[in-house]
């Protein structure tokens, strides 16, 4: 039987990814992105889904970039096929319809912050490093770097990095606000659970309505982004779960979505 690279994890419809290559601190090899691929597939296609967690097997590592070794003797061709399928599956992820956390433990590096960048939420722990190390290899950032990046920290501090291929830490990361929160080691799971419990208790339809909406209309002129809130908010009222949020406020009452 082959090992499996993502772990999952449920606890109502909240869902935990562990990639687990720990020996070689989660880089994503060809065979950690297909099964990643095919993870979340199958989430995408779920009503019932609240919320997604995204971390590294260990405390050393989120993950340490795309697999070097695996790269070394690609040629162009090889090369874009190795990307074009990752940029689809780390696309795959940002466009789940519900809100994604990454956990970020340790190095979070190349493919890593990649990754970490398609998520709606980043977390790390006070050893995090982050960085796009790409042009010490003598490449660019190949799973989406180059446009997530500044689109999240803005276009200097993305050339910075993506130039320089420096390190940063946690601390500096948070300034420039490529993750959410920063928090001691010890005290990060108990945060995340606590996390991902407020984001699954929220009207799943209203959560998923906002991330819609923030998602699509980044990508608008802001006039035909408005008319999508537009919408999107009228759509909230077609359901039961406005008539129970509301209600339960008037009532003084927890909601029960
Ligand atoms: N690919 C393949 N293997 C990797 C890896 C990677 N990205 N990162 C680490 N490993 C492996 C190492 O080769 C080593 O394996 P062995 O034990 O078999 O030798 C193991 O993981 C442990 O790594 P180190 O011994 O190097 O650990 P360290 O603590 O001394 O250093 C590190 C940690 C600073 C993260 C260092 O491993 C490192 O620099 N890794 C590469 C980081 C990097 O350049 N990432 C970008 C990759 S390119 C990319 O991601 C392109 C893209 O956009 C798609």
């Amino acid at each position: 039987m082959s090992e499996t690279l993502i772990e999952v994890v449920e606890n109502a419809g909240i869902v935990r990814l562990t990639i687990s290559r720990p020996k070689a601190l989660n880089a994503l090899n060809s065979a950690v992105l297909a099964e990643l691929d095919s993870v979340l597939a199958e989430l995408e296609a779920r009503d019932d889904l609240r919320a997604v967690l995204i971390t590294g097997a260990g405390e050393k590592s989120f993950v340490a970039g795309a697999d070097i070794a695996e790269m070394r003797d690609k040629t162009p061709e090889q090369a874009r096929a190795f990307a074009r399928q990752a940029l689809a599956t780390v696309k795959r992820l940002e466009t789940l319809p519900v809100p994604t956390v990454a956990l970020v433990n340790g190095f979070c590096l190349g493919g890593g912050c990649e990754l970490a960048l398609a998520c709606d939420w980043a977390v790390a722990s006070d050893n995090a490093i982050f960085g796009q190390p790409e042009v010490l290899l003598g490449v660019i950032p190949g799973f989406g770097g180059t446009q997530r990046l500044p689109r999240r920290v803005g276009p200097a501090m993305a050339l910075d990095l993506c130039t320089t291929g420096r390190k940063i830490d946690a601390s500096e990361a948070l300034r420039i606000g490529l993750v959410n929160r920063v928090m001691p080691q010890a005290e990060l799971e108990a945060y995340v659970e606590e996390l991902t419990k407020q984001l699954g208790g929220n009207g799943p339809r209203a959560v998923r309505a906002t991330k819609q909406a923030i998602h699509d209309g980044m990508d608008q002129d802001l006039d035909s982004a408005l008319s999508l809130e537009n919408a999107l908010f009228a759509f909230c009222f077609a359901g039961d779960e406005q008539t129970e949020g509301m209600s339960a406020f008037v009532e003084k009452r927890k909601p029960d979505f």
